[in-house]
């Protein structure tokens, strides 16, 4: 099953731009092409090999994770090596449980039906998905009241792949079904410059390794972010350079978009000053901290807070977040109560 013939049903809600378009292409269709991520490989290679031996159906498996880290790349990785077709949806578009019951009659045996966010599910949807995770059967009610009666059909066995930034948020119930669970962790610079290059390498980019170093070391662990600084950086490459990126047109473009050496951008930024400008470094709580800066407080959470807490500069308690000596640092803010060493 070819990715760019993936089947998505998420319809008019998936917007198609040329990056999206490009994005598809740049996903490996094999494990032995995904970088990174080596636990999860190692495992998941055993338990798709044994599922082949075996001639059965994999388990179904849940990625959780911070957003670009690969989830719906791996999802498709699986249905292309167990040779079965890859079926894309999502949480919030799976309306009724008569969307679910649509979806899962139209699998084949082996299908992978793949649901993003699906924390998102609402119970009525998730209670239509227990039957069919567990026994392959879909429980309908026809009719209402006194005359409503409820029928069982079979379904073809099948893979659910459910990914989550939030694994807090399943239902435990939902999250005892799947057999297979791996949390997708950040990437180290050198992983995300091989992403870099291989992507170079597709999109056909000049790119020179200190060059790729430098968009890597700037994507803040994540592989869509590098795969975003890639694109951009080549606009800067093609228009002020000669059309190779080095590393001062990473640089250049970086700066441009106020990205800083870290990675940080200017929302990051707004984050950390905010708390430490308003509410003195913290605890803060996290709806306090979106309102201050005019965002979703689910994404500063799903967002922004994982690699500030991954580098250190935010931590969690339980009266709120706080700003760390070593974010205070970076933000060139002198931390409460601590000395400003003078000509050092
Ligand atoms: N593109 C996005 N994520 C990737 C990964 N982990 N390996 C290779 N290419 C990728």
């Amino acid at each position: 099953m070819d990715f760019e013939n993936e089947e998505r049903f998420v319809g008019a809600q998936f917007n198609e731009s040329e990056d999206s378009e490009t994005e598809l292409s740049l996903r490996p269709k094999h494990l032995c092409d995904y970088i990174g991520q080596d636990k999860v490989k190692e495992n998941l290679s055993v338990y798709i090999r044994a599922a082949k031996q075996r001639d059965d159906v994999l388990d179904h498996v849940l990625l959780y994770g911070p957003p670009g880290l690969g989830k719906t790349t791996l999802a498709g990785i699986i249905a292309n090596e167990m040779g079965v077709n890859f079926r894309v949806t999502s949480g919030p578009a799976i309306e009724k449980p008569g969307d679910l019951a649509a979806l899962l009659t139209n699998l084949n045996e082996g299908d992978v039906l793949f649901i993003d966010e699906i924390h998102r599910l609402t119970r009525s949807v998730e209670e239509v998905l227990y039957p069919a995770m567990e026994d392959n059967v879909l429980d309908i009610i026809i009719g209402k009241g006194p005359s409503a009666r409820s029928i069982r059909l079979d379904l073809h066995h099948f893979t659910l792949v459910g990914a989550t930034t939030r694994a807090g948020q399943l239902s435990a119930p939902l999250r005892d079904r799947f057999g297979v669970i791996f949390r997708l962790e950040m990437y180290t610079p050198e992983q995300l410059s091989e992403i870099v290059n291989r992507s170079a390498g597709i999109l056909d980019i000049e790119i020179d390794p200190s060059g790729s170093l430098e968009i890597a070391s700037r994507s803040r662990g994540t592989p869509r972010i590098a795969n975003r600084f890639l694109k951009r950086a080549r606009d800067f490459a093609q228009v002020v350079g000669n059309g190779e990126i080095t590393k001062e047109v990473s640089s250049i473009a970086l700066d441009r978009m106020e990205v800083d050496a870290l990675g940080l951008d200017s929302i990051d930024r707004l984050i950390l000053k905010t708390m430490i400008k308003n509410y003195n470094g913290g605890p803060v709580g996290l709806e306090t901290i979106a309102a201050a800066i005019g965002e979703e407080a689910v994404t500063v959470e799903d967002v922004y807070e994982p690699f500030l807490m991954q580098i250190g500069f935010l931590a969690r308690t339980p009266r709120g977040r706080t700003v760390t000596p070593a974010g205070y640092a970076h933000m060139g803010i002198p931390f409460p109560g601590q000395q400003v060493m003078q000509g050092v």
